[in-house]
């Protein structure tokens, strides 16, 4: 499936963002080693700091399929610049990554950066660590 097809169900995905709080969708495609395709976007509460972002649950759906090595992750949000991982989130994707993870960030119009998750956080804490 080509990148395009992609960021369209990238788009898909943020469409279904529940954020009646901060009106700021984001939508996350993860593409796994074996092929395969998790979404997620973010769901907001009504007590804020119980909200979750888009890649949390993207990446929530991703283990209840059995799978845990993340080769693409898409962002998408509304800005020019496109989507780019929380800290918090970056920590989430580090779980789950090698050295060839991909961060993918998109605006509605397309790709408009792409940086691996190393360089995103550099230097960081995994589970070969405890
Ligand atoms: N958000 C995400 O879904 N992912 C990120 O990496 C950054 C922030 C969400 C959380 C909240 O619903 C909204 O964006 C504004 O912060």
């Amino acid at each position: 499936m080509s990148e395009q097809s992609h960021v369209k169900i990238t788009k898909e995905a943020m469409s279904k963002a529940y954020v009646p709080y901060s009106n700021y969708p984001v939508g996350v495609l993860i593409i796994t080693d074996s092929g395969n395709q998790y979404m997620g976007c973010n769901v907001e509460n009504a007590s804020y700091p119980l909200g979750n972002c888009a890649e949390a649950s993207a990446i929530a759906s991703m283990v209840m399929g059995g799978e845990s090595k993340i080769n693409k992750i898409y962002v998408m949000t509304k800005n020019d610049e496109g989507g780019i991982p929380c800290g918090g989130c970056r920590q989430r994707i580090r779980e789950f990554s090698d050295a060839s993870t991909e961060v993918i960030m998109c605006s509605p119009d397309g790709i408009k950066n792409r940086i691996h998750l190393s360089d995103l956080l550099p230097q960081s804490f995994g589970p070969e660590h405890l």
